[in-house]
């Protein structure tokens, strides 16, 4: 039954991008009514969570509202009869980050955030801690919806579909927003007089665009990106894309496609700011200093314009209107992270999948989009196959499976290099890896090379 007002709860509520949170629910709140927001952290974001948490006080009294705004390191009290959560932790902090980054390029790798040696690694950390949030949950708020951010989306939602056999979660992300919003400005239009058909899997789809009349404008869209030359995403360097290559698919990559569609350019790149010092993570540890000293001054009661500097810009709004939707049953269309049930006939029905979806109150029903082109089904499955065993592996802590993972994912070079770096990241993240536990003691006695 729908409820009169809402308890929302976030989880890595300290982040620094928290204040867009707030003000997308500040901007909802004649459909969105709010009784409790919880900002929950661990420990050793403490300090974050009280900064940006007094902001977010600070913006909802400024906005008039009698929202109650609970800091806390308990998890478990904020998660008791919550209707809505949602997930925006990085375990380990931002120097996990700058490690899945630096230890891959130190052997000549690609070390990206949600890509390659990186990415796994991200989902090895990452998975077990949703499981036991959604544990917590099952006993706690087992009605409400769980809405997640954290990286990489797509995996952590797959998770907890298959493992966590809890059915309320969606995963989002900020990259199919930032293509609507900055291709309908190309166009010259709102984003409301467009269609936008994505398809594919987190930080790897593709999609279509339609005007109003019906007509397919993918390929106008394609050549106005073509000429403006400048990258979708704070955090993805630029390099243009092979335009022949591009027509060819008739259909928009995403930016995180120039891993995949220019590898070798996107590592000279990345190697460049590995010897300054300065991989995103490094740079964004900066940002996010900046940012919170920002946060602090007492008289600031609204997201401050700087937070546009962070890749995830628009997230939160995303995350808003999600909520909004489900709690209202709007059938407004979304880009999500949900599972297939048939709409990608090239992927496992039970996978998720990010895509156009109408969402309602029973969660999001993807919109059918049927086969892709051979260019695009070869490099989703090989993807997906390895997303799959990721999640396997960072379940089960199987050795086997990790190096199963790392030898198909196209980011890493099979062989030796490839056990190699695996065994060197086990060991560096061994903190944050416990399912991973005797593995690296092998490693480190040197019964495992
Ligand atoms: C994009 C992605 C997010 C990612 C972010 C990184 O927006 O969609 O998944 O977390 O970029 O941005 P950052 O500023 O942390 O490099």
């Amino acid at each position: 039954m729908k409820k009169d007002r809402i308890k929302i709860v976030t989880i890595g509520g300290g982040s620094s991008y928290t204040p867009e949170l707030i003000e997308g629910y500040i901007k909802r709140k004649d459909e969105l009514p709010i009784r409790e927001i919880w900002l929950v952290d661990i420990e050793e974001g403490k300090e974050k969570l009280e900064i940006v948490g007094n902001l977010a006080k600070r913006m909802v009294e400024k906005a008039g509202l009698d929202w109650e705004v609970h800091l806390t390191l308990d998890r478990r009290e904020a998660l008791k009869d919550a209707d809505f959560v949602s997930t925006q932790f990085r375990v380990g902090l931002l120097d996990a980050r700058i490690k899945d980054e630096r230890i891959p390029l130190s052997h000549g790798i690609l070390g990206q955030e949600t890509n390659g040696a990186g990415g796994m690694f991200k989902a090895f950390r990452t998975i077990p801690v949703i499981l036991d949030i959604v544990n917590d949950m099952k006993e706690l708020c087992p009605d409400a919806w769980l809405v997640n951010f954290t990286n990489p989306s797509g995996m952590v939602t797959e998770a907890v579909l298959k493992y966590g056999n809890f059915e309320k979660v969606v995963g989002l992300c900020n990259v199919p927003i930032n293509h609507m919003m900055s291709e309908s400005k190309l166009l010259g239009k709102d984003p409301e007089e467009l269609y936008f058909q994505f398809a594919g899997l987190n930080h790897l789809h593709w999609h279509k665009v339609y005007d109003k009349e019906g007509d397919d404008v993918t390929s106008l869209v394609m050549e106005k990106i073509f000429s403006s030359e400048n990258s979708e995403m704070e955090n993805i360097k630029f390099i243009p894309f092979f335009q022949e290559q591009i027509r060819d698919l008739e259909m928009l990559p995403c930016g995180y496609h120039r891993y995949y569609y220019l590898t070798n350019d996107m590592l000279q790149k990345e190697l460049e700011e590995f010897e300054k010092n300065a991989t995103r993570a490094e740079t964004v540890k900066k940002v996010e200093a900046e940012l919170f000293e920002i946060y602090k001054n007492p008289d600031l009661k609204e997201k401050p314009e700087q937070l546009s500097q962070r890749g995830g810009t628009h997230y939160s709004d995303a995350a808003c209107e999600l909520i909004n939707s489900i709690y209202n049953d709007k059938r407004s269309t979304m880009v999500v992270s949900t599972r297939n049930n048939g709409a990608l006939a090239d992927l496992p029905y039970d996978c998720a999948v990010e895509v156009s979806s109408i969402i309602t109150a029973g969660g999001p029903r993807p919109n059918n989009f049927g086969k892709f082109k051979p260019a695009q089904r070869g490099l989703v499955q090989v993807m997906k196959a390895m997303e799959e065993i990721t999640i396997e592996a960072a379940v089960t802590g199987d050795y086997g499976k990790a190096l199963q993972a790392f030898t198909i994912n196209p980011l890493v070079p099979s062989g030796d290099i490839a056990r190699t770096l695996l065994n060197e990241m086990l060991v560096a993240h061994k903190k944050h890896l416990p399912q991973f536990k005797e593995v690296i003691e092998k490693i480190e006695n040197g019964e495992l090379k």
